[in-house]
C-alpha cells in the first residue's frame, strides 16, 4: 500500500549497478516502513527501532560504497565519505534524542530521510558511477571478496 510519503522505487533512483541499487532498494524499504508506519500511527517505540534498524543497514551500505570507491580510484572519494559522515552524525543525534523531550518530530525526521536519501542516491552515487563506466569500463569487480574486505 502507498500512502503520502513512501518513496516509489524508479529507473529515476537506479545508479546503473544492480549490486548498488539492491541495497538502496533496501534503504527505501525500510523508509517506507517508518512512512507508512507514521500514516497508521506507529508509537513512538516501534518507529525508533525501525530508524535504528535503517540507520545499522545506512552503515553497512557506507562502507560497501567507499570500498568500491576506492578500488575505482574515485578521485571525489573524500567530498563523498564526507556527506556519509554528516549523515551518520546526524540521524546519530536523533537516534540519541528521540526519547528526549525536545526530540525532532518523527515526521521532521522522515522528511529529512526521503529527501536525503532521494537526493544523494541521484546526484553524489550516480556520480562514482558515472566515473567508473567512463574510466574503468572494462574492470571486473568481484563483489563478493570486496564486501568482505
Ligand atoms: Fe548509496
Ligand atoms: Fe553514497
Amino acid at each position: 500500500m502507498e500512502s503520502g510519503n513512501t518513496l516509489r522505487w524508479t529507473d529515476a533512483l537506479s545508479i546503473g549497478n544492480p549490486h548498488i541499487d539492491k541495497e538502496h532498494v533496501r534503504i527505501i524499504e525500510l523508509y517506507n516502513k517508518l512512512a507508512d508506519g507514521l500514516s497508521k500511527g506507529l508509537d513512538r517505540r516501534q518507529f525508533a527501532e525501525i530508524l535504528s534498524g535503517m540507520f545499522d543497514y545506512s552503515l553497512f551500505h557506507f562502507k560497501h560504497e567507499e570500498l568500491y570507491m576506492k578500488l575505482i580510484e574515485y578521485p571525489e572519494l573524500d567530498a563523498h565519505k564526507e556527506q556519509h559522515k554528516a549523515y551518520i552524525l546526524h540521524v546519530s543525534q536523533l537516534n540519541a534524542n528521540f526519547f528526549s523531550p525536545d526530540s525532532t518530530e518523527p515526521e521532521v525526521i522522515l522528511t529529512f530521510l526521503g529527501n536525503w536519501w532521494r537526493n544523494h542516491i541521484q546526484k553524489a552515487d550516480k556520480q562514482y558511477e558515472l566515473y567508473k563506466q567512463a574510466h574503468h569500463p572494462e574492470m571486473d569487480i568481484d563483489w563478493e571478496l570486496l564486501w568482505l574486505s
